[in-house]
């Protein structure tokens, strides 16, 4: 709560200059509990400004992008209809959502008793009580093994935590594909730019297809307040983000694939397809649907960029370096590339159970290929599957090729800016010398 109240204080001093009422400019600074008194002003002034700002939002049906222009370009209106408002109300509606995440939002449980209605079974994590394994503190080759393998192995056990932000109603229709993203907490700009290009949720044909953003916690300590708060209400806004009690690290992402898998399995019964994939890639839903479209139901659909004889890396250096006391085996199962792939609904349901059987590995895609192992199950490698770049040659024009985005699945790898741009490029009246045929 401290650090919120300091940042808060800056932005009040520096931005919203003019609007609230201030009256210490170059005062001496106040004894402490002026200072209390002060502060608890300054909160409360922020906090029904943010509220005003929530109800505007809501009341116009104002589109998020226009409401975060309209607060870069400050024309907001001011915050006097807050006079007008019932103080009781305001505060305590203002108070309740912006509390610490272990009371929930009002509306979370309202959004959550509606479902459990129609759905009996609901995520039954409720505490994330897990304990290090002390077991491995006696063994020889774990004291050889660098600080983050053993963070890895010590908590390896603790397979599932409760969730922070649930959304049962997303599934609650028949879905033809799921898109879910891998995303943390800090990556705002990532998802607004996936909203607004291949994670719009619409229908095509009567093919439904909904988003959702899977999370962690922030993993720096002192991050972690200040951008839940945010992340609250980023979901308030669009309602697609799916957040569980775990720390948001590389080799926890085995854990957010687990428990998506967990979370796919209670709550989503009529997913036809899931396409999962990472927050920095191009994705074309059209070409998705196309290629999806001859797939025949009840095949084991498994499909994305496929390593059939990958060796685990043993250099030290290199970000998916694996010793050999966590896997000593020379290949890995074939698996696809975890930036962007597709399964099928019901496949996805098998490898739920798969995982519960197997230990988790560090590496999420490779540990969805050792389940398909044991599913007997082989991933299908596709051209329009690029996750793992394009060409070697980072300078390379194919990188920026327009055309040859427009025959593509997945592309791996574009940030917000170029994410924007190419696919309004790839949208627009493209005359391509030839026709990249992938489909
Ligand atoms: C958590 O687990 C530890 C040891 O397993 C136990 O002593 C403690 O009471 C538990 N705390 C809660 C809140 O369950
Ligand atoms: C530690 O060892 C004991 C005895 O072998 C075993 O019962 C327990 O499950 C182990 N703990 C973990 C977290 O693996
Ligand atoms: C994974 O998340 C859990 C729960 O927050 C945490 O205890 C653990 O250290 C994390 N593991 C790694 C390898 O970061
Ligand atoms: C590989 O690891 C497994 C289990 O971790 C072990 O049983 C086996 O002996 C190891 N093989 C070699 C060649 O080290
Ligand atoms: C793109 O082409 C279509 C028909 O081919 C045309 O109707 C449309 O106006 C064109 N759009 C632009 C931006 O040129």
């Amino acid at each position: 709560m401290n650090i919120m109240s300091v940042e808060w204080r800056q932005e009040e001093d520096g931005e919203e200059e003019g609007r609230a009422p201030r009256t210490d400019r170059g005062q001496p600074r106040p004894a402490p509990s002026m200072f209390q008194w002060r502060k608890t002003i300054y909160k409360t002034v922020c906090l029904s400004f943010l509220l005003v700002v929530t109800v505007t939002v809501l009341q116009r049906g104002m589109a998020p992008s226009q409401f975060m222009q309209g607060q870069q370009q400050k024309e907001l209106p001011p915050p006097e209809p807050l006079k007008t408002q019932k103080r009781g109300d305001t505060f305590s509606d203002t108070s309740t959502f912006w509390k610490s995440k272990n009371e929930k939002a009002p509306t979370k449980e309202e959004e959550e008793e509606g479902v459990t209605e129609k759905q009996a079974k609901s995520w039954d994590i409720t505490t994330a009580n897990c304990s290090a394994n002390q077991n491995l503190s006696k063994v020889e080759w774990f004291k050889g093994l660098e600080p983050n393998f053993q963070q890895f192995l010590l908590y390896r056990h603790c397979r599932y935590f409760p969730m922070l932000i649930n959304h049962p109603e997303k599934c609650s229709e028949d879905i033809y594909l799921l898109i879910v993203v891998k995303s943390i907490i800090t990556q705002h700009d990532r998802r607004e730019a996936i909203r607004r290009t291949w994670g719009q949720e619409k229908e095509v044909e009567g093919k439904r297809i909904r988003t959702l953003f899977l999370l962690g916690t922030a993993s720096k300590e002192e991050e972690r307040d200040n951008y839940q708060k945010l992340l609250d209400y980023e979901n308030r806004i669009y309602g697609d983000i799916l957040q569980w009690d775990f720390l948001d690290s590389f080799f926890n992402l085995t854990l957010k694939e687990v428990h998506f898998l967990k979370w796919l399995n209670i709550y989503c019964d009529n997913v036809r397809f899931v396409f999962k994939g990472d927050d920095d890639v191009f994705v074309s839903p059209s070409n998705i649907l196309e290629f999806l479209e001859d797939k025949t139901e009840g095949e084991d659909l498994f499909v994305g960029d496929v390593l059939y004889k990958a060796r685990p890396i043993r250099k030290k250096e290199n970000k998916y370096y694996i010793p050999s006391a966590l896997y000593n085996k020379s290949n890995y199962p074939p698996y696809a590339g975890g930036g962007g792939f597709i399964m099928a609904g019901p496949l996805a349901k098998k490898l739920h159970k798969t995982s519960e059987t197997l230990e988790l590995y560090p590496i999420d895609d490779v540990f969805l290929g050792m389940c398909l192992e044991v599913l007997k199950v082989l991933p299908v490698g596709h051209e329009g599957f690029k996750t793992f770049g394009i060409v070697k040659n980072k300078n390379s024009k194919m990188n920026k090729e327009p055309c040859f985005f427009r025959g593509m699945l997945v592309v791996h790898k574009l940030l917000p800016p170029d994410l924007l741009q190419m696919w309004d490029l790839v949208h627009s009246n493209l005359t391509c010398s030839r026709k990249l045929n992938v489909l």
